[in-house]
């Protein structure tokens, strides 16, 4: 079993998560940055996780076209997907439906892994725009607004995917009693 992580990121969150998961996982994983990915390479994986940030209620445009782009070849695979952003609550069939229908139902495993803002990062504009969310959010709910990172989401997708890479895996011993 060959598993491919791919992911996209404009202020490094989602690759940092997309790493983070990788050292988390036992078998033959990679993890790529999306603009690097074609179709032949996607063609060597038997299993492809796709990680993409939400921005403006929908998963990072540049993944939902490498999605339609490739979707011939990510659909002859399993899949899972996961989620990075500041609104925990995101909708993740939603998030999904930016992918096209022919991908509702696909993911084996679908994640939120909440999110961070890193405003060092981050051009005037979405800076601005931020905080000014932030600082509502923050009016109303009376808490920080300000999101983070959620282990447990890692954990448990690192948990169903290494149940999926050890479902694969010979071990020594099976190799010998062969
Ligand atoms: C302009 C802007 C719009 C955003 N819109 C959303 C959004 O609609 N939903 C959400 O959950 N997070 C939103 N975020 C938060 C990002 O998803 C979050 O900062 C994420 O961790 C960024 O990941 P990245 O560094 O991999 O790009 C937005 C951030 C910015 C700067």
């Amino acid at each position: 079993m060959k598993m491919l992580i791919v992911f996209a990121s404009k202020t490094g969150v989602t690759k940092d998560v997309a790493h983070a998961l990788k050292n988390k996982l036992e078998g033959d994983v990679t993890v790529e940055e999306m603009r690097f990915v074609n179709d032949r390479m996607l063609e060597l994986y038997d299993y492809v996780v796709l990680g993409a940030p939400v921005y403006m209620g929908h998963a990072l445009s540049k993944m939902r076209s490498f999605v339609k782009r490739y979707q011939n070849v990510l659909l002859e695979k399993r899949l899972a997907f996961f989620f990075v952003g500041g609104d925990g609550e995101s909708d993740l069939e939603e998030l999904l439906k930016g992918y096209g229908k022919l991908f509702s139902g696909k993911g084996e495993f679908m994640v939120h892994m909440g999110g961070e803002f890193r405003f060092e990062k981050m051009g005037f504009f979405s800076r601005f725009i931020v905080k000014m969310v932030t600082k509502s959010k923050a009016k109303k709910t009376g808490q920080s607004g300000l999101p983070m990172l959620n282990a447990e989401s890692l954990e448990s997708l690192a948990e169903s995917l290494n149940g999926v890479l050890a479902e694969t895996r010979v071990e020594p011993d099976a190799t010998q009693a062969l």
